[in-house]
């Protein structure tokens, strides 16, 4: 049986670190294990432009620990008043990685997202044009649509008419959550890539509901029904080289989860690589865990791996702990319901 792993540090395609004392609280979490970050841009306000960027990237950069060697990612938040000719800009200068599509209310400060696509049009085109990726929410808002059915009902919907519509377009389907967004995935190969978070690869719909209300399972997309679990597993552990680790891990103080509305986030950056180590292993794939924490998403995203390493080791359990402490209150970390036992060093 496999005792150490050793892989290049691992980076993370999809993470929410927030601001101000959430953000000095959560950064050193990520910025422990993983070399990058595609950072989300869902501040409030939004992050819509080069100058809120640029003073994203720099408070980032000072809440780092002494010593830290993490490069934030940036994203610029599409809304129907983005000018192509700033992203243009944004991209030849390097100062930002993606451009993320939020519907308009799909989930938490997508207000100002997207309502009428055809008024990102141009933006699209410029970004096809260029190469730069657009990360997409995809789930529809529309209050008919079943909450477990919004993100297949979007690929049908919105994400295929809108791919074809921008050929070139590079699209990463963010978060995703059904056997539908994995079959679009294995099915189109140009141009498409998928994240994948590590609690769904390791919770069903079951876990938010049976025996009471679990507001730390609560996060969208919402987790679906054990088939579509099992098919996240299977994507994340081929080595398919378009999946490729985003956590989303998106944290919310506690009393804003463990209420009567509660926020839509779940935190996990503190135990994400004993987690996936179990889920890998679980599936006797840890050889694929490379690919899917370190290499495939550089890959999409046309950037070298990390040149260092991280070892996974095999021991007695590892004690996270249960909650983060933030000068913005406790975060509850993801409890995987099982023991780990992959340190990580
Ligand atoms: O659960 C989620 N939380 N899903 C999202 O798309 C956003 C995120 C957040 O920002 O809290
Ligand atoms: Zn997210």
């Amino acid at each position: 049986m496999t005792r150490t792993l050793t892989i290049r540090r691992p980076d993370d395609w999809h993470l929410h670190l927030r601001d101000g004392a959430m953000m000095q609280g959560v950064l050193p979490e990520t910025a422990r294990h993983f070399g990058r970050a595609i950072v989300m841009p869902n501040l409030v306000p939004p992050v819509v432009n080069a100058a809120d960027v640029t003073a994203y990237r720099d408070r980032i950069l000072a809440a780092l620990p002494q010593g830290a060697d993490f490069t934030p990612l940036m994203t610029l938040y599409l809304t129907e008043q983005t000018d192509p000719a700033d992203i243009a800009a944004a991209h030849e200068s390097g100062l930002v990685t993606a451009v993320k599509l939020y519907p308009a209310g799909a989930t938490t400060n997508s207000a100002s997202g997207v309502r009428a696509f055809d008024k990102v049009r141009g933006v699209l085109e410029v970004m096809a044009e260029i190469g730069m990726p657009l990360c997409v929410h995809g789930e529809v808002t529309d209050t008919e649509v079943d909450i477990f059915d919004r993100e297949a009902v979007f690929i049908d919907r919105v994400l295929d008419p809108l791919r074809r519509a921008t050929p070139g377009l590079r699209v990463v389907m963010e978060h995703i959550t059904t056997a539908d967004g994995v079959a679009y995935v294995a099915d189109h190969h140009k141009d498409l890539g998928a994240t994948i978070t590590t609690h769904h690869l390791i919770i069903n719909r079951n876990h938010i509901l049976v025996g009471g209300i679990r507001p730390h399972y609560y996060c969208l997309p919402v987790a679906k029904r054990e088939k579509h679990r099992i098919a996240l597993v299977e994507a994340a552990t081929s080595g398919d080289r378009r999946f490729f680790l985003g956590t989303d891990s998106a944290p919310h103080a506690d009393a804003a989860k463990e209420s009567a509305c509660g926020c839509a986030g779940i935190f996990s950056a503190t135990n994400t690589l004993s987690c996936l180590a179990e889920v890998f292993e679980a599936a006797d794939k840890l050889d694929s865990l490379e690919r899917f924490a370190s290499l495939n998403g550089a890959a999409f995203y046309g950037l070298e791996p990390n040149a260092d390493t991280i070892t996974l080791t095999r021991g007695d359990p590892v004690h996270y702990p249960e909650k983060i402490d933030t000068g913005a209150g406790p975060v509850t970390v993801f409890d995987p319901g099982f023991p780990l036992h992959w340190h990580v060093s």
